[in-house]
């Protein structure tokens, strides 16, 4: 697994001043473009789960569909989308979070998941933790289960996995 790893870190490539001056930017479009990369990361962010019952994927938009979707197929699981407020069409529950500045909302549909559904979220970055935190309140209210977080990269400075201690956040690099 460990070769994997190494593919994989190499395929993310830092952009020095996006989207502010001063941000170095972690894009992970180059991993997307090298189909072993892209197996590679899907793979390994469905690994720990592979016989835990998982029911629904969670994949958080937008850059959580990328890996949420082939996630939920390797686990033969159902791919559920949490979008930003607004977007889903039938009805929905939401769960505001904070942002650097503001707050934002994400939503699934309120028919998502069943009662009891074992549920995975998975996104690409888990920096302050607070999309993460806001989409596990999201599953429980919606009566599933969190079976786990899956990410491709835990941003360890911003301390992301202190707001998901009930979670332990699933996280195939640390940058
Ligand atoms: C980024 C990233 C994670 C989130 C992590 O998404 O893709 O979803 O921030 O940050 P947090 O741990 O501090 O909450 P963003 O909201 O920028 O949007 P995108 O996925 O639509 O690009
Ligand atoms: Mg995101």
């Amino acid at each position: 697994a460990v070769p994997d790893l190494e593919l994989i870190q190499s395929r993310i490539r830092d952009v020095a001043d996006f989207p502010a001056p001063g941000i170095l930017f972690k894009d992970i479009t180059p991993l997307l473009n090298d189909r072993h990369a892209l197996a590679a990361t899907v793979s390994a962010l469905a690994a720990p789960f592979r016989d835990t019952g998982v029911d629904h994927v969670i994949g958080l938009e937008a850059r959580g569909f990328i890996f949420g979707a082939p996630v939920a197929l390797e686990l033969g699981a159902g791919f559920v989308p949490a979008r930003k407020a607004g977007k889903l069409p039938s009805r929905t529950i939401g769960q505001a979070y904070d942002l650097e500045y503001g707050t934002a909302t994400v939503e699934i549909h309120a028919d998502a998941l069943h009662p009891g559904s074992r549920v995975l979220i998975v996104d690409d970055v888990l920096a302050t933790g607070g999309t993460g935190r806001a989409a596990v309140e999201l599953v429980r209210r919606a009566g599933g289960t969190v079976v786990g977080f899956s990410v491709l990269m835990e941003l360890a400075a911003l301390q992301g996995r202190e707001k998901l201690p009930d979670v332990e956040p699933h996280c195939l690099l640390s940058v």
